[in-house]
């Protein structure tokens, strides 16, 4: 099956590697082949075989390639984006690896538009700093679920790349009002911005983005509690995509250990272990939906 596929791959231009099975040596094969240097697109979404080595061998030897798939590709570092550098990549999905600022900060010498890192936990604000000051070509961000992310993760995307057309945050529950205004003062090409799950954003969020609305056509503001429907309607006139709603972000947000907005101040008392605090914290989430603490504070 995989010689048939490396047959037919030599007519193509992307391929979709859906055999998950694949190891280095098949991505050694692939990178052998004749027409290799004319691949545009590589898909290996899964591959939880190939290790950091077929990284280096695809980014020195498809020379044409520039949309790279590498989401769920368990077995990759930090040392793959390192091998990343001076590459034809413009594309790059890296969700569901177990990539660190180290990694992010490495990528160097590469014009990447287009980055998709969902759901990368260990990446923090400093990484995506780092990040931006190499890195100013892009354009289309997808940090969904990156829930180390905040404010200053923002700023530097807008402050450092300054072409920025679409940025995907949700699920970034840090992610403040400052956020949203780094955004209208600094990213005037912005079209699209997904907020959804942000649940700190308040009605000074749509306030500030009244000022670049148009250019922003597309609002995505789901699980938005503390944004009104009210303040949230006033975008609405003004762009081609709007979505809102006011419900808490559904379970797979991840947020039910995750207490982070207004409401009551919780006294955790003093006999409490440190460790248990956060679990604390989360059954009185679960048990009562209403109380969201702002505050815990322990004797
Ligand atoms: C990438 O490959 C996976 C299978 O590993 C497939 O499910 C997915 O649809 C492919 N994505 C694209 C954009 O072709
Ligand atoms: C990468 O592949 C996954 C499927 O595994 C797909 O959902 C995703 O959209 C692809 N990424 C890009 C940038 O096309």
């Amino acid at each position: 099956f995989l010689l048939l596929s490396l047959f037919l791959f030599s007519l193509l231009f992307h391929l979709n590697v859906f055999y998950v099975r694949i190891s280095d040596v098949g991505i050694q094969y692939l990178t052998k082949g004749g027409s290799a240097s004319k691949l545009r697109e590589l898909n290996v979404s899964q591959c939880v075989l190939i290790t950091d080595a077929s990284v280096k061998r695809i980014a020195r030897r498809l020379c044409k390639l520039f949309h790279l798939n590498l989401s769920f590709c368990e077995q990759l570092s930090d040392l793959a984006l390192e091998s990343l550098r001076s590459s034809s990549i413009g594309s790059l999905d890296i969700t569901g690896c177990k990539i660190q600022d180290l990694g992010l900060s490495n990528l160097e010498g590469i014009r990447l538009k287009k980055l998709v890192l969902t759901g990368c936990g260990y990446v923090t604000d400093s990484g995506i700093e780092n990040l931006c000051k190499n890195v100013r070509d892009l354009e289309h961000v997808d940090i969904s679920h990156c829930a180390a992310l905040s404010d200053p993760a923002v700023r530097a995307f807008s402050f450092y790349c300054r072409g920025l057309v679409t940025l995907r945050m949700s699920g970034c529950f840090k992610m403040t009002d400052l956020a949203v205004h780094y955004l209208t003062s600094g990213s005037p090409y912005l079209r699209e911005l997904d907020v959804s799950g942000c649940v700190l954003l308040t009605d000074c969020a749509p306030q500030h983005l009244e000022k670049i609305c148009p250019p922003l056509r597309s609002i995505t503001m789901m699980h938005c509690r503390s944004i009104s429907r009210a303040a949230a309607l006033t975008l609405q006139p003004r762009v081609t995509h709007w979505e809102h709603s006011g419900d808490d972000p559904p379970l797979s947000f991840g947020y039910s250990l995750i207490c982070t907005t207004t409401f009551s101040h919780v006294h955790v008392d003093s006999s409490t272990e440190r460790r248990n605090l956060q679990e604390t914290i989360g059954t009185i989430c679960k048990n009562k939906a209403s109380l969201r603490p702002s505050k815990v504070s322990t004797k």
